[in-house]
């Protein structure tokens, strides 16, 4: 049984949130059971959190945590290859696309994997990935599972779009969707916004809630039926990255970490990247703007700089820890951002600045939960082309360049 009417309006009471039922009697019978379902699902609890938003981040104490740098994954790659092959072979390891953003800087319609980085010859970045993901198959002469999630904003597009490309040459059966949460988008004061008379408009949950919609959508089972222990959890928008990497794999087995971390060399000790670290002695990442210069110029018993290794979304996780911590709140992060909603006249406006929040949990506060954690380092200018931007910094013209330095046409 869905909610009532009058169960609705007790919620949004609750919540002061009254006022998306404006239009409720000019919708069609099936309007109003659509918006009462969307008041059902939406988890209101949250919103408020907004009014006091400096209080959410409050950080333990931190110290340095210690990466496995370039050298000692060398003199040990070949072992710790063979361990990461062999967790391959055995189907014991699943890869976990991350592709529910809205991508809104780099400011395409369509699903950020649809974009084409090619030049003289269509190259989607979906198929960048893929051709990577190929590599470790070809390799390890498996195939491995590949989940991808995605967000109602962009499920239709991105499935239809990997089917017609044939998945890129992956083979099907192993390529599983799944979508994740919606989470209500609010004004300055946390009040929800419609986007249509009968509906609230909503944002992606963040990248945060990915092991709870696998869950949700019945891949977990899925994932302990097929013996996958270690979820490599990855980016969209890095075409360099490497997935499933057999020896990032092997050393965060042989090391008996329950969580490993790609990370990258900072290129200055300001540089703007979030880094490894213990937070009040859990693995953590510190965010550039809570390193203070002292720390970020801090060195360890070595003379290296302690805070100097910056995560690149790139996560292998150990799925019983996943679901020993599925319980636990993330931290909410509010961010500020421009959303379609309704004026006072019922008409919709797309705004050019941002006009309120959206709330979202991040896969980086996962890594807090965990116990233990390898900050793995890999070379930034073979393994991180990020695309965040149409132009400039982390854009398409700079892994356009890091793409052809690697090799790959264009
Ligand atoms: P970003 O932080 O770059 O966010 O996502 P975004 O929404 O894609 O892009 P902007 O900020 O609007 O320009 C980092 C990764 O996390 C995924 C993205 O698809 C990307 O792979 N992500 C982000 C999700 O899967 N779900 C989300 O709710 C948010």
């Amino acid at each position: 049984m869905s909610m009532t009417l009058e169960q609705a309006k007790a919620k949004l009471e609750q919540y002061g949130q009254q006022h998306v039922l404006k239009y409720y009697e000019e919708l069609s019978e099936t309007g109003k059971r659509a918006l009462l379902d969307q008041i059902d699902a939406t988890d209101m609890s949250i919103l408020d959190a907004c009014l006091h938003k400096e209080e959410l981040a409050q950080k333990g104490e931190i110290t340095p945590l210690a990466a496995m740098q370039i050298p000692e994954i060398e003199a040990n790659r070949e072992s710790f290859t063979k361990t990461g092959l062999e967790a391959i072979r055995a189907g014991r390891v699943g890869a976990v696309l991350l592709a529910g953003g809205m991508g809104t800087r780099l400011g395409s319609d369509d699903p950020k994997g649809m974009y084409n980085v090619g030049i003289t010859r269509e190259l989607y970045i979906f198929e960048c990935l893929i051709n990577n993901l190929m590599d470790v198959v070809k390799q390890a002469d498996a195939w491995i599972h590949l989940f991808v999630m995605t967000s109602d904003k962009n499920h239709d597009a991105t499935v239809a779009f990997l089917k017609e490309k044939n998945y890129f040459g992956y083979r099907e059966e192993y390529v599983h969707f799944f979508e994740q949460e919606m989470a209500a988008a609010t004004d300055y004061n946390g009040k929800i916004y419609l986007e249509e008379k009968g509906k609230l408009s909503t944002s992606p949950n963040g990248n945060g809630g990915w092991f709870v919609s696998l869950k949700r959508c019945g891949l977990l089972n899925f994932v302990h039926e097929a013996g996958i222990e270690w979820l490599n959890v990855f980016a969209v928008d890095n075409v360099l990255q490497r997935i499933a990497d057999p020896c990032f794999i092997g050393a965060t087995i042989r090391k008996n970490c329950v969580v490993g971390s790609k990370v990258v060399r900072k290129s200055a000790p300001d540089e703007k990247v979030g880094v490894m670290c213990l937070e009040d002695g859990k693995p953590s990442i510190v965010e550039y703007y809570e390193l203070t210069e002292e720390m970020a110029n801090a060195k360890d018993e070595n003379g290296d700089y302690a805070y100097y290794f910056g995560v690149i979304l790139n996560y292998l996780f150990k799925v019983a820890e996943l679901e020993r911590m599925m319980e636990n709140k993330l931290q909410l992060h509010i961010v500020e951002k421009k959303i379609p909603y309704l004026n006072e006249n019922g008409e919709l406006v797309k705004p050019e600045q941002p006009n309120g929040y959206k709330f979202e949990n991040l896969v980086l506060d996962m890594i807090h939960e965990m116990d233990s954690c390898l900050p793995f380092e890999v070379v930034r200018e073979k393994e991180f082309a990020p695309i965040k931007n149409a132009t400039g910094v982390d854009s398409v013209e700079s892994a356009r360049e890091l793409l052809k330095k690697n090799g790959v046409e264009l």
